[in-house]
Parts: C-alpha cells; structure tokens; sequence
C-alpha cells in the first residue's frame, strides 16, 4: 500500500469508529430515562435509597455491582423474594443456623423497611441487560439416583436456603408468622406442598405466604419430600 493510501485509511477509519462511538454515546444517554424508569422515581425510593446509606447496607451487599461481595446482591432481590418476605427478613434477618452467614439486626423502623423495599422494587425494575448473570455454581440435576437421605438433606437445604425459617417453625425454632411446620407431612401430602409452594395464592388468595416460582422442579421435589417426612 502507498503511503497516501494508508494515510487515506487511517483518516477514514478513525472518522467512523469516532462516528460510531459518538453515535453509541448518545443512543445509550437517550435509552437511560426509559430503561431506568426515571418517571417511577418517587421520594420514597429516594428515602429508601438514603435508608440504604445511612445503614451502609452496601459495605456488605452489592446493587447493580456496587458495594461489597460479603453477602448477596440486591439488584433483583424484589423479584426474587417478593415483598412478603422482605418485610419479615428486614425485621429481624438473624438465621437461628449457626452455619449461615448472619446479617446482623439493625433494628429498622416499619418506615424504613417500606421505603427500602420501595426503593429495591425501582431497582428490580431497571433494564439491566440480564445483569447480574445466573450464578454458575447452580447445582444441576446429575441425573443419577439420589439416596433418600441426601434428598432430605438438599430439602433441608432448599428450606434454609429460602429462608422459610423466617415464617415457620420446625421442631421450636423460627418465625410464627405462619403455621408450625413440625409434623406438616402427617396432613399435607408432596403434591398439595409442592403446589403450595409454587404458588400459594392458588391454594388461598389472601395468603401472605410468598411464591417460590424460581425454584427449580428439582429443588421443590427435594423440599416437598423434606417437609413430607416431618411426622
Ligand atoms: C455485616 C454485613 C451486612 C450488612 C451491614 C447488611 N447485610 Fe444484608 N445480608 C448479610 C448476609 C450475610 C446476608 C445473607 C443472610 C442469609 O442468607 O441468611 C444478608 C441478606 C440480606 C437480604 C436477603 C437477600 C436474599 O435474597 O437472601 C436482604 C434483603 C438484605 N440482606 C438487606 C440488607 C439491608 C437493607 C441492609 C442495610 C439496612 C443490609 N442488608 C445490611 C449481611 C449484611
Ligand atoms: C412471609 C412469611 C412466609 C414465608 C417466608 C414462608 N411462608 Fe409458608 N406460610 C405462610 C403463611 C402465613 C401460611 C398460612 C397459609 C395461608 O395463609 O393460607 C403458610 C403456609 C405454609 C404451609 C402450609 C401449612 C399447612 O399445613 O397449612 C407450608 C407447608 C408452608 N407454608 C411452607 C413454606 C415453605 C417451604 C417456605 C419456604 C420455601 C415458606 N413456607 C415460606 C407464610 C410464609
């Protein structure tokens, strides 16, 4: 190539990637108000965004990647645990598990916890691309028999997983905000607790209980034998 031609291409390259790149900039500020639901934005998810703040919430949480990695990320904690279950976790988060890792209790106001949750329902609503990702560590079904008791153990898991302890009891340990759990499988059989669990409002439409939809058949298998073989 002559020395003009490649003079020619540089120039030429560089003023489309620098169009391009301009172009990009600007499409990405007009899709923000739209894609951050800036007209939703209301005072009570700015005090739940100050809420947040002042309890430095992010020291140990993430939300939309920014914060710390202690504990998990709050970007689609709406979604995912519902409001029900917020209400009742905020209020006092300690796990009587000695094994999980504890968030400690701050003691918040039924103000602050409404505005907070206000403020996680406007985040959970922002289009993120899918961010945050699946995590990749998701147990899969390995498609080999499973022992009786390693089922049991993973519905164990799946209960304490989900926090279900923040509600009920088993055995004289957890919330009593619903039923006591201790001998459920003596009147509930694997199929109505698994309908029950996926969705709760089908079983009783004024039920506080949360929908667990994110579980996986798997999972809600292993918790429904679990709670099926409380006797
Ligand atoms: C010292 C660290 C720490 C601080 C500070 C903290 N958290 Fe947590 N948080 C945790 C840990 C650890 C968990 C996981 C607890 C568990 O799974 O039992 C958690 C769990 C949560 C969850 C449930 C997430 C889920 O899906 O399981 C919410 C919601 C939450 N925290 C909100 C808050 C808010 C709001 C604040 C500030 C008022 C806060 N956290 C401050 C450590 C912390
Ligand atoms: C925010 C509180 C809350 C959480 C969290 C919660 N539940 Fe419930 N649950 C309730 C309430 C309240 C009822 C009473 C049913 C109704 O309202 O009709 C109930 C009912 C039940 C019942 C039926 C008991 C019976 O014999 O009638 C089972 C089983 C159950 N829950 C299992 C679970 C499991 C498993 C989880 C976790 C995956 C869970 N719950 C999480 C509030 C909760």
């Amino acid at each position: 190539m002559e020395s003009k031609a490649a003079k020619n291409l540089f120039i030429w390259a560089t003023v489309i990637c620098t169009a391009v790149f301009i172009w990009l900039t600007i499409d990405t500020h007009l899709s923000i108000p739209k894609r951050t639901n800036t007209d939703q934005l209301t005072d009570e998810v700015v005090s739940g965004k100050r809420v947040w703040h002042k309890y430095n919430c992010n020291d140990c949480h993430t939300i939309l990647g920014i914060g710390g990695y202690y504990s998990p990320d709050m970007t689609k904690v709406y979604s995912s645990r519902g409001e029900n279950w917020l209400k009742v976790f905020l209020k006092n988060p300690e796990s009587p598990d000695p094994q999980r890792r504890k968030m400690p209790n701050q003691k918040l106001s039924d103000d602050e916890i409404k505005k907070l949750i206000a403020f996680f329902k406007w985040v959970d609503a922002i289009d993120t691309n899918e961010w945050p990702p699946e995590p990749i560590t998701v147990a899969k079904a390995t498609g080999a028999p499973i022992k009786d008791t390693a089922q049991i153990l993973k519905g164990k898991n799946v209960y304490n997983q989900n926090r279900c302890d923040l509600c009920h009891r088993i055995g004289g340990q957890g919330g009593v905000i619903g039923p006591d759990l201790s001998h459920v499988g003596t009147k509930r059989d694997t199929q109505w607790l698994s309908q029950l669990v996926k969705n709760p409002k089908s079983i009783n439409p004024t039920t506080q209980m949360p929908a667990y939809p994110q579980l996986s058949e798997d999972e809600v298998q292993a918790l429904t034998g679990f709670l099926g073989g409380l006797k």
